[in-house]
């Protein structure tokens, strides 16, 4: 395992070892988080959109892409909030295997479920084809900047040269730290109260919004740090969010992270770092800026 400044960080090196390796075209999920594709792509990696649709990413366009490699976030998909499929998860490793390419699981936002047990990684089923990617970001606090690679055997050593020729060594009171708040169990017992007040906060938001904005169409699964809600045909979502925006209600929209043009847009609200009362009087704002829109 390969310990790094987190996610970001991950992404990079991963993408930099594998342009080594000569591979270059990848494949990223449609929508995908747009920020991390363009991380990608400043490695020197061509991405290939290939879209998401109710049970993760489509694994026979994938197929027919050319790609060498694929990013994908299947415990809990950014932005759409869906889950990749049994069989899907085992057409992806059959693909990974008889094209000689590699996958690469960012493991996000795997530990908050509300309603259903975890799911296992992929990397479980294929650590050879896997490069495994972790963070405590979203578990505990985004600012520590620890993430985590666990790569397949080969690429261990072409990894960690790839470390100490670019960030040399990461900041090692961090880990030290974290470590011990592992080892006292502490990270447990945090997961196990968060869980439950984001699993009100979620409730919190997914009921107001039924009240109060019922023609938005909540997607995904009950898991995660944000809700999904699909604006219906013919509301312009820039317009939403830049009434929104006026009146101080932060929330993103699906276009920004979309590769293909979509008939329907959707806001991306986060409830995490809000109380209740702070999403039900954030819903009424975003109510009355969805009527002036
Ligand atoms: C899809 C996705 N993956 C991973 C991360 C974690 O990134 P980092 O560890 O660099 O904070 C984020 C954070 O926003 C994210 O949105």
């Amino acid at each position: 395992m390969v310990v790094c400044g987190g996610f970001a960080q991950a992404i990079g090196l991963v993408c930099a070892t594998l342009v080594r390796s000569g591979r270059t075209r990848i494949a990223v999920e449609d929508p995908g988080h747009a920020t991390i594709r363009a991380a990608v792509e400043r490695s020197g990696m061509t991405t290939v959109p290939v879209p998401v649709d109710g049970d993760g990413l489509d694994v026979d366009t994938l197929a027919r892409s050319a790609s060498e490699a694929a990013l994908l976030t299947p415990a809990h998909q950014f932005p759409t909030g869906v889950v990749l499929s049994p069989e899907r998860r085992g057409a992806l490793v059959d693909w990974a295997r008889e094209r000689d390419a590699f996958l690469i699981e960012d493991d996000y936002d795997a530990e908050f479920r509300y309603d259903r047990a975890p799911v296992g990684a992929i990397q479980g089923l294929a650590p050879d084809r896997v490069f495994y990617l972790g963070s405590a970001s979203k578990t505990l606090a985004p600012t520590l900047r620890i993430g985590w690679i666990v790569p397949p055997r080969e690429f261990t050593w072409p990894l960690v040269e790839e470390v100490l020729y670019t960030v040399f060594a990461t900041p090692h009171l961090e880990q030290l730290a974290f470590a011990d708040f592992i080892g006292r169990g502490e990270l447990d017992r945090h997961l196990r109260r968060m869980r439950l007040v984001y699993r009100r906060r979620r409730d919190t938001l997914v009921r107001a919004l039924e009240r109060a904005l019922p023609e938005l169409e909540i997607g995904g699964i009950a898991a995660g740090l944000h809700v999904i809600a699909s604006l219906p045909a013919g509301i312009d979502e820039r317009r939403v969010l830049d009434a929104a925006f006026e009146r101080r209600i932060s929330v993103s929209g699906l276009g920004e992270h979309c590769a293909a043009a979509r008939s329907h847009g959707a806001l991306l609200i986060g409830y995490a770092a809000t109380s209740e009362a702070g999403i039900r009087a954030g819903v009424r704002e975003l109510a009355s800026a969805f009527a002036n829109a």
